[in-house]
Formats: structure tokens, C-alpha cells, sequence
């Protein structure tokens, strides 16, 4: 019998080219829905403070808290974060002050007895704050939300060019244990290309000092189409990855995107980038090498080891997806503090302002840095758990959504099922009188199956990247 929550996960399949070429399309990559896309202005006061009362109710569950740390010393030209490019290291306390007064601002609002489940320092580059900041963070995550859980998953962001011995210790002092570095490509030519020179020792050291000072589950991200690749190139790119025996892997799709990010453009002005069927000979050669050394296929830009907790989680459908892809933590309210960082309690999401200057203003106004967010509907709200499921288990159980929603699953969403036809034709789902499950071929389309279940994937989703 089939388990609500129970995921496919069959033996690795070689992907189909042809089925990628004929249904990619851009869309959303559902770390959170609706998308932050869809997010509206300046949700009134009254509005945010209902918002986090409602979720600091009697009896409130887990809290997840995420950091965004924006500093860069200099621009990597493919960036498509929310950063702030500065050598002035001082920036860094500045900065910290502001944070400081973000945190006690929200938890005058909440209950900061609850227990921590997950801390995540997200970037921008984290390890641009000297250790000592890092430790002076730490210390503040403490004394404002003293109840960690004991197996509280940790985890920082790391740019190996920007580490130091002492940083690694001072991340360990404070408790974190998992990392994920950004590699992006081993090839000099490539670095040059986007601004990010980074010779492969730098990420030989990193792995051994992190490994040296007990962190798991280290994560490499890598990016797939940008200026100078090829198929060959990133192959060895990989190569050299899997040198490195990480335990996790993002193997993201470039996000070309210079209406938002400018100093992407200087990639069309030299017209360096590969071309779509360049860029899926990239996935497929990393997807290939993966999955040969053992690597499972997460789903999206995720790969994992098999005995790693998020191939764990994905045998027991357990996964979860927050805005920082796959998790294996679910069902805790995320509480965000940073520039731009996005939090997410309930029924409702809030974004802070994008930018140092008003973030910091709103700050010494004694306001939260609310600039968007979005009070999910009824129907937002089933939407959501439809997309998640299809996203962390690969299926929809009829009987199970109809339980967890409340209404005839089958019934209420029949034209987005009927709508399904072409994709099961494909062979990309399998439909059963009390089911739909997304095929092993279908995998790396998870999102294109999802965005049938998205009623704001209209011309404005052609904002996103394409799926691959
Ligand atoms: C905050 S950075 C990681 C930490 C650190 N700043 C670094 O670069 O090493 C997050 C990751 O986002 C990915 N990324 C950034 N811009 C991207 C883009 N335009 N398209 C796809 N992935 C991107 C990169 O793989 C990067 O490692
Ligand atoms: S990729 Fe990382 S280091 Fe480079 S600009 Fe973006 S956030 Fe900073």
C-alpha cells in the first residue's frame, strides 16, 4: 500500500535529451509558493504583526532561522544574489548592529522559547565577516533564541576563497556543522571569464579544514552554462568536484538575467555564452558522471550521496523545500533577518527591503524591514501543498491531498489532471484513477509538471530561467 508521503525513487535512469529539448520551458524553481514573483508591496504593520502573532500562538512548533550576510569583496560577474560589493571590512559590525536590532525587534513580537530547529548563514559570502564577528553573532543567536535543539542543523555558506582557518573555528564554536562551497567551475579560463579566480587547492584546503573540524554533509554548488564552458570543460569541472568526494551536490542552470543583474550583460557584449543545446550537454555530462559515482538524483539541481540525509529523506518522503532548495527539516516557521532575506510563517511570507540604506533606515526607525510579502489564500494555501508534494515526493496520492485539503482532490483539480495528458504521453507521468506519478524520465521536468498545478504561470514566469 502506498503511504501518503511515500516518494518514487527508482534505480537512475540516463536522461532524455529529447524529452528536456521538447519540454523545458521557464518557470519557477518552487522554493517557495507561490514564487516571491508574485509577492506585493508594503504589506501594512497591523498585517506583519498578525501575521507573526498568529504564528506565536500557544503551543507554537520549531523555529528555522536564516541570516543574510550580503558582503562580497568583489562582483562574480554571472551573480544573480542580493549582495553588496565592498572591501571595508568594518561593514561587516556595522552591519551586525542592524542585525541585532532586527532580532530583538521580531522577537519582542514572538515567543523565543521556541526550539530551534535549523540556523542557515546564506550570502552574499558569510565568511566576509571576520571570525570574531562570526562569533559575535553566534553569541546573539543565543541569548535572543536560547532553545536550540539538540540536533539543530547549522549551516553556512562558503566562498573557499574567503576562508580562513579561523573562520572555520569560529563557525565551529558557534555550532555550525554544515557547509556548502561555492565552486561554480575549475577551469582558469572560465574563472577569468566571470571574475572569480579560484584555484582548485583553495578548494582542497577548504574541504580539509572543515572536514578537520567535524562539519557533514558538505555541499559543493557548480553552474552549468556559463561564458567559455563546453561539454568537455565541465566534465572536468565535475571531475575535479568528485576529487573532493562532497556529499552533497547543486548543479544550477546559469540564470542569465541582466534586466535584473547588469553586470551580466558583459556576457552578450563578448557573446561568450553557450547556447541551449550546449548548456544541456553540460547537465547531461554532469548528471552522467554523478550518477555513475553513486550520486542520487535529488531532483531539480540537487545530487546526494546515498547514505547522506537527503537521499534519506527522499527513500522515506520526507524531504522538504524551502528557499534554499532540498531540506530534510520541514513544518518550522522560518524567521529571516538580513537585507532582502524572505521569511515565512503560516499563511504568509515576508520579504525585508532590498537594499542597505532602507533596510538599515527602517531599522533606526524602530520598524521590521518589511518590503513585500503575500497573506496566502485558502486556495493559495492547497496549491502549495500540491506543488511541494509533487516536488519532494514525485507523486500526488488522491486520497491523501483530498484528507489534507479538504476537498475531492480528483474532482477540484480535474482540469489541471486532464491537463496533464501531453506529459503522459511523453512518458514524463504515469496517471492512475488514484494517483499521478512523476517517472524516473521525468525527474529533471519535476517543475514543468508542477507549473500545472500554478495558476500564475503566465507571461510573467517567463522572468524565471528555463528549467534546464
Ligand atoms: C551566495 S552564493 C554561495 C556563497 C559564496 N558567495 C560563493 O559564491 O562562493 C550562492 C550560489 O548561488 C549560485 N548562483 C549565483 N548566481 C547564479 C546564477 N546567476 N545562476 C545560477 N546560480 C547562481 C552559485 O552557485 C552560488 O554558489
Ligand atoms: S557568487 Fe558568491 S562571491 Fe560571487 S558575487 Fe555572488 S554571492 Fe558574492
Amino acid at each position: 500500500m502506498i503511504t501518503p508521503n511515500e516518494p518514487t525513487v527508482s534505480p537512475p535512469v540516463s536522461l532524455d535529451l529529447d524529452l528536456i529539448r521538447k519540454h523545458s520551458i521557464p518557470g519557477p524553481r518552487y522554493t517557495s509558493y507561490p514564487p516571491a514573483t508574485q509577492f506585493v508591496a508594503a504589506p501594512d504593520c497591523r498585517e506583519i504583526d498578525a501575521a507573526v502573532d498568529e504564528d506565536n500562538r500557544a503551543g507554537a512548533g520549531p523555529i528555522s532561522l536564516y541570516f543574510h550576510l550580503p558582503f562580497c569583496e568583489t562582483r562574480c560577474w554571472f551573480c544573480g544574489c542580493t549582495t553588496v560589493i565592498t572591501k571595508r571590512r568594518l561593514a561587516a559590525g556595522d552591519y551586525l548592529d542592524d542585525l541585532a536590532r532586527e532580532m530583538r525587534l521580531t522577537a519582542e513580537r514572538m515567543d523565543t522559547s521556541r526550539p530551534v530547529t535549523q540556523i542557515h548563514f546564506g550570502g552574499g559570502t558569510p565568511t566576509f565577516f571576520p571570525p570574531d564577528e562570526l562569533r559575535r553573532l553566534g553569541a546573539l543567536i543565543r541569548e535572543i533564541f536560547p532553545n536550540r535543539e539538540t540536533d539543530c542543523e547549522f549551516s553556512v555558506e562558503i566562498d573557499p576563497r574567503r576562508l580562513t582557518l579561523e573562520h572555520v573555528e569560529a563557525l565551529a564554536a558557534i555550532g555550525a556543522h554544515r557547509a556548502s562551497l561555492g565552486v561554480q567551475d575549475t577551469n582558469p579560463a572560465v574563472q577569468l571569464a566571470i571574475h572569480r579566480h579560484q584555484p582548485h587547492s583553495l578548494n582542497e584546503r577548504a574541504f580539509a579544514w572543515l572536514r578537520a573540524h567535524g562539519f557533514r554533509s558538505i555541499n559543493v554548488d557548480l553552474i552549468f552554462g556559463l561564458p567559455l564552458q563546453t561539454r568537455d570543460s565541465f566534465a572536468h569541472t565535475v571531475d575535479d568536484v568528485l576529487g573532493l568526494a562532497p556529499d552533497r551536490l547543486s548543479v544550477f542552470s546559469y540564470a542569465h538575467v541582466p534586466w535584473i543583474k547588469p553586470a551580466q550583460k558583459i556576457f552578450d557584449d563578448r557573446a561568450q555564452l553557450p547556447d541551449a543545446e550546449q548548456k544541456l550537454s553540460m547537465f547531461a555530462v554532469a548528471h552522467e558522471k554523478l550518477t555513475a559515482a553513486g550520486y542520487l538524483d535529488i531532483g531539480l539541481d540537487h545530487f546526494a550521496k546515498p547514505e547522506d540525509e537527503l537521499a534519506v529523506a527522499l527513500r522515506e518522503g520526507t524531504l522538504h523545500r524551502n528557499f534554499q532548495g532540498y531540506s530534510t527539516r520541514g513544518g518550522a516557521a522560518l524567521y529571516s533577518f538580513g537585507v532582502s532575506s524572505i521569511s515565512s510563517t503560516g499563511d504568509s511570507y515576508r520579504q525585508n527591503l532590498k537594499t542597505l540604506p532602507e533596510w538599515r533606515a527602517a531599522l533606526a526607525a524602530g520598524r521590521l524591514p518589511t518590503e513585500r510579502g503575500l497573506r496566502l489564500s485558502d486556495e493559495d494555501l492547497r496549491r502549495r501543498e500540491i506543488i511541494m508534494r509533487l516536488m519532494c515526493d514525485r507523486r500526488l496520492d488522491f486520497a491523501a491531498l483530498s484528507r489534507a485539503l479538504r476537498v475531492d482532490f480528483r474532482t477540484r483539480y480535474a482540469a489541471e489532471l486532464a491537463s496533464l495528458a501531453d506529459l503522459e504521453a511523453d512518458g514524463i507521468v504515469v496517471r492512475t484513477p488514484d494517483s499521478v506519478r512523476v517517472t524516473p524520465l521525468g525527474t529533471p521536468l519535476l517543475r514543468v509538471v508542477a507549473m500545472r498545478f500554478d495558476p500564475h504561470v503566465t507571461a510573467g514566469a517567463l522572468q524565471h530561467s528555463r528549467t534546464i
